[in-house]
């Protein structure tokens, strides 16, 4: 394979996008979850590690429990820097896996291994492999959705949160980059801050379904609404945007804005978190739907959706479900990618 011109698209195709559909539990069999996961994180000398995009009542149990909901930068410091044995990592598997290289001692176990990131899926690692021999006078970065093999691969990890610092640092050193999956993210990062990037072609199945167009006509019903725009989507949904960033980025703008009412093109996991810590501002989702809309076009990732109350509660009753459910990395691979993701732990911020 020889660079940009010849790289296929690695979008993942539709059939390949599960649907998911979430249990809905009475409120009462939420309580008695909650309890018996609590009970059992203790009893496990374990701590739960969420994603804000799972479902609230487990965002919720973390919080509870002494664990954290964040953003996939901080999941990462906080399962490296905390002193359980134990991590129970709600979110998607590269989450796990980040959690595995940072703590290699640590058992790490999943409510479900099913969950993958179409990122992940989209950056498949001999072919990456491949690109990056064809390519040899660039810095390879990486973004955190991708597996181990393909971390292992890379000079740097970044995730959306630091990935523009990380890649203006190296653009000021005279460094070519190669970034790969997200093509929406690397074309955003590329356009910020003017670095020479060959982008590899992948997308995320949520944030690709947002629609300018419609952006636009939601905008204009609501012309006081600040839009706050996750940067997996489409350039021309970011245009719009008052503010782009991470999960923790979207947050902290949706606090220090004076709109109060916002439009968000994220994962719809992220309003739990939006309306809870700001409840005096209303929250919109941004439009998947209009023309060219398809039956995943609903803004709710159906992996991070299968990190269910009942699913965390599995994982935890029997020693045997936690093996079947640990995060396992060959040592090889994961001390090549503990390099790269350790750097980006180190950039200063
Ligand atoms: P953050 O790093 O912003 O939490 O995003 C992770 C992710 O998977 C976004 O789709
Ligand atoms: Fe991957 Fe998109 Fe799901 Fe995030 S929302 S985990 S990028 S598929």
């Amino acid at each position: 394979m020889s660079a940009e011109t010849t790289l296929p698209d690695y979008s993942l195709p539709e059939e390949q996008v599960p649907m998911f559909f979430p249990e809905v539990l009475a409120e009462s069999d939420v309580a008695a979850l909650k309890e018996e996961i609590a009970g059992l994180l203790k009893a496990r000398n374990a701590v739960l590690v969420a994603h804000y995009y799972v479902d609230g009542h487990v965002q919720d149990l973390a919080e509870e429990t002494g664990g954290c909901v964040s953003d996939s930068l901080e999941m990462a410091r906080f399962g490296r820097d905390h002193d359980a044995p134990t991590l129970v990592v709600a979110g998607v598997r590269f989450m796990g896996e980040s959690a595995k290289i940072l703590s290699p001692d640590k058992q790490v176990v999943m409510p479900t291994l099913a969950a993958e990131c179409s990122l992940d899926l989209g950056c498949p690692p001999d072919e990456f492999e491949a690109f990056c021999k064809a390519n040899p006078d660039r810095t390879v970065v990486v973004y955190a959705n991708t597996s181990a093999k393909v971390k292992a691969l890379s000079d740097w990890v970044v995730t959306s949160s630091v990935a523009l610092p990380i890649v203006e640092s190296l653009d000021a050193k005279g460094e070519k980059i190669l970034w790969a999956p997200d093509k929406h993210l690397g074309r955003y990062i590329q356009h910020q801050t003017g670095a020479d990037m060959l982008l590899w072609s992948g997308a995320c199945v949520v944030h690709e379904e947002f629609k300018s167009k419609a952006l636009f006509d939601l905008k204009a019903v609501y012309p006081d609404a600040g839009v706050l725009v996750h940067p997996e989507s489409p350039a021309a949904v970011i245009d719009i945007a008052d503010a782009v960033g991470s999960t923790s980025q979207i947050l902290a703008a949706a606090r220090d804005l004076p709109h109060e009412m916002f439009i968000v093109a994220t994962d719809r996991g992220l309003f739990h978190k939006l309306r809870q810590r700001n409840p005096d501002k209303r929250f919109i989702e941004a439009p998947t739907a209009g023309d060219g809309a398809t039956c995943r076009s609903c803004a709710h990732c159906p992996w991070m959706a299968m990190n269910e109350l009942s699913k965390v509660a599995e994982v935890l009753r029997d020693e045997s479900a936690m093996r079947d459910k640990e995060i396992r990395i060959d040592p090889d691979i994961a001390k090549r990618a503990m390099v790269p993701l350790q750097r980006m732990l180190d950039f200063p911020r």
